[in-house]
């Protein structure tokens, strides 16, 4: 996922960071905060990364949707939430300490565009207006490792229904929040925050197209996308948009975050198929987490059943990737 090669015009995140900034946070990783200490100063302390937020916790665990099988074991919970892809807070997968800082409650999420009903409203108030259900999916990142979670949210298709779209309307685009000040990810300014995704309005009313709001029995993590955060298990990873405050539904193609960056190598279907390599690695075989050896990739992650019907018009070489 790291495009490896720097630009010319990009620039280290110690130079991102204002001077003033990255010399106190030298000051407190080379003290070990002491001198703050000795000066009376508390740091705040950090929520575990195992804690989960405190937004609806009432509604979990909910009742499962037997509908929604897996093949395989789920992943041990410790190793998902604390192997991460959430370039707000790192390019690195240890990114789960430094998300405890996202404050998600209140959370303000906004529904427009080519709508009959646009609003904004608390994440908590959305949530409980929705019939939140669990479900297992796996989840495979296009870096070609993988997982299986047990999801908690509600339909897409319930938010996009509740918006009520215009005629002509046909995509859906969501963005993630934008705070430079918490996410320092979002200091490196080569990266085109914030974060967006997309999809056609067929495949966010697909029944497989989820927002899940929970995990593990429990409100979702911040590392995992708190409040509310897309799970398309027949899409590579980078299309599960995390900590979403806009939903956008409009007649334009959304532009995503990856497809900006690096358009040859992460297009808008991006479906998953292990017959189609990545321009630098096969996607034939995956690595579970917390398992040994590789398992080969199946054709939409497994789902062909549910999705294929979408794309059986299209030209092929054109929906992976
Ligand atoms: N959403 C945002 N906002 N920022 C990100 O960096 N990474 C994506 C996706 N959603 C990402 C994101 C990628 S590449 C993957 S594989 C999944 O989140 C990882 O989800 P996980 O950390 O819950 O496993």
């Amino acid at each position: 996922m790291l495009i490896k090669s720097v630009r010319r015009w990009a620039i280290p995140e110690r130079e991102a960071t204002p001077e003033a900034l990255f010399m106190n946070r030298r000051q407190l990783l080379v003290g070990g905060g002491a001198g703050l200490l000795a000066a009376g100063v508390s740091l705040p302390a950090r929520a575990d990364v195992m804690e989960a937020p405190d937004v609806a916790p009432e509604l979990y665990p909910a009742k499962r949707n037997e509908l929604y099988k897996l093949d395989r074991d789920l992943t041990e919970k410790k190793i998902a939430l604390t192997y991460n892809n959430f370039y707000e807070f790192g390019s690195h997968k240890e990114i789960s300490k430094r998300a405890q800082d996202l404050e998600v409650k209140p959370w303000a999420v906004t529904i427009d565009g080519m709508v009959d009903n646009p609003m904004t409203l608390d994440a908590e108030e959305l949530i409980r207006k929705m019939p939140i259900e669990e479900r297992l999916y796996r989840h495979r990142c296009v870096e070609a490792w993988s997982m299986a979670v047990p999801w908690s949210g509600f339909a897409l298709k319930e938010l996009v229904k509740m918006a009520g779209p215009k005629a002509g309307a046909k995509y859906l685009r969501m963005e993630t929040f934008m705070n430079p000040d918490v996410a320092r990810g979002q200091r490196q300014r080569w990266y085109p925050w914030p974060y967006v995704e997309g999809l056609r309005l067929d495949e966010a009313t697909n029944d497989l197209a989820f927002i899940a709001t929970g995990v593990y029995g429990k409100p979702i993590v911040k590392q995992m996308g708190a409040p509310l955060r897309l799970a398309v298990p027949w899409k590579y990873g980078f299309k599960s948009v995390k900590s979403i405050v806009k939903f956008t539904i409009t007649d334009k193609p959304p532009k995503s975050f990856w497809e900006q960056l690096a358009r040859r190598e992460y297009g808008f279907y991006a479906n998953v198929n292990p017959e189609v390599d990545h321009p630098r690695w096969s996607q034939a075989t995956e690595r579970q987490l917390g398992k040994d050896g590789r398992v080969p990739t199946l054709l939409y992650n497994g789902y062909a059943e549910e999705v294929a019907g979408m794309y059986a018009n299209m030209d092929q070489s054109k929906i992976f990737y």
